[in-house]
């Protein structure tokens, strides 16, 4: 069943929980994360970023319409976010394509001009309907990674943060507390008391990025420091890339991409399954 990204946040909010957003890059990640958001009957929210559209062809509508249809399908609800905006023809196709909320990345931009043009995004945003996310402080990683307005390793400032969630108008704010993107290791260090600050600080729920690189008992901690949000994606890509491997390099005959993107799939969805017994 197909709800808004702001229920799901909002029942986090209510229970001092964090709600998973799986990063979905294929078909078989949709499948994945609907298989063990059911088997758990936990909610979830299918996250497709703007990377993923770009590996599309560009094209946002195959892959958000066969995300909501897998959604819709599921037996739990599901909520279709839309990740790592920077473009303005994704925000203005978002709510037709189904989904209901979307993540504005000004990250790369000084202070100011991330004020200004995510103030506008959240105003059009808003008119459509959708619940917005932005970001604030240096959460590296990303593919075009060096770009940030901030300096590796800058932690969200409360008070910045406060400012820029009244001038913008945002719904949610993803924040700099230790974790990084496309870690393929649980090595991140989070702290846990500047998350405390920020939740005691600020109105909107906050969303961790990059949380595959976070140990499951950080997670946990985490999410109960404040954390409602919790954005998974390079997990899922080394679980189904790992099997793949190892089904490919046992037989060099196979050439029926169900034979080895069947046990992918699985693995994906044991890494989900693991993620949601996780999170409170
Ligand atoms: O927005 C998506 C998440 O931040 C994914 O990060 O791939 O490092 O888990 P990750
Ligand atoms: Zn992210």
């Amino acid at each position: 069943t197909l709800v808004p990204t702001a229920d799901l946040v909002a029942a986090a909010v209510a229970r001092g929980g964090a709600v998973a957003a799986v990063n979905v890059i294929t078909l078989e990640h949709a499948e994945a994360i609907c298989a063990a958001a059911t088997v758990r009957g936990t909610p979830v929210i299918l996250q497709i970023s703007e990377n993923a559209v770009r590996y599309h062809g560009n094209q946002l509508l195959p892959i958000a319409a066969a995300t909501a249809a897998a959604g819709r399908l599921a037996a739990v609800p599901v909520a279709l976010h839309l990740d790592h905006v920077t473009d303005d023809d994704l925000l203005a196709q978002a709510a037709d394509a189904g989904f209901s909320s979307l993540m504005y990345d000004a990250g790369a931009l000084p202070y100011r001009e991330n004020v200004a043009r995510t103030e506008r995004v959240a105003r059009i945003a808003h008119a459509a309907g959708l619940w917005v996310e932005a970001e604030l402080g240096y959460v590296g990683g990303k593919p075009d990674a060096p770009a940030s307005a901030h300096l590796a390793g800058v932690r969200t400032d409360p008070n910045e943060a406060a400012d820029y969630i009244r001038r913008t108008g945002v719904d949610g704010l993803a924040v700099a507390v230790g974790s990084s993107h496309a870690m393929t290791g649980r090595t991140a260090i989070l702290d846990l008391e500047l998350i405390g600050r920020l939740r005691d600080r600020l109105p909107t729920p906050l969303v961790l990025h990059g949380s595959s690189g976070v140990p499951d008992d950080q997670l946990r901690a985490a999410a109960r420091a404040g954390i409602r949000k919790v954005n998974v994606g390079t997990a899922l890509n080394a679980a189904m890339t790992g099997s793949v491997r190892l089904t490919l390099g046992g037989d060099e005959k196979l050439v029926d991409p169900r034979k080895y993107l069947t046990p992918a799939r699985e693995a994906m969805c044991d890494t989900v399954d693991r993620l949601l017994a996780v999170l409170p």
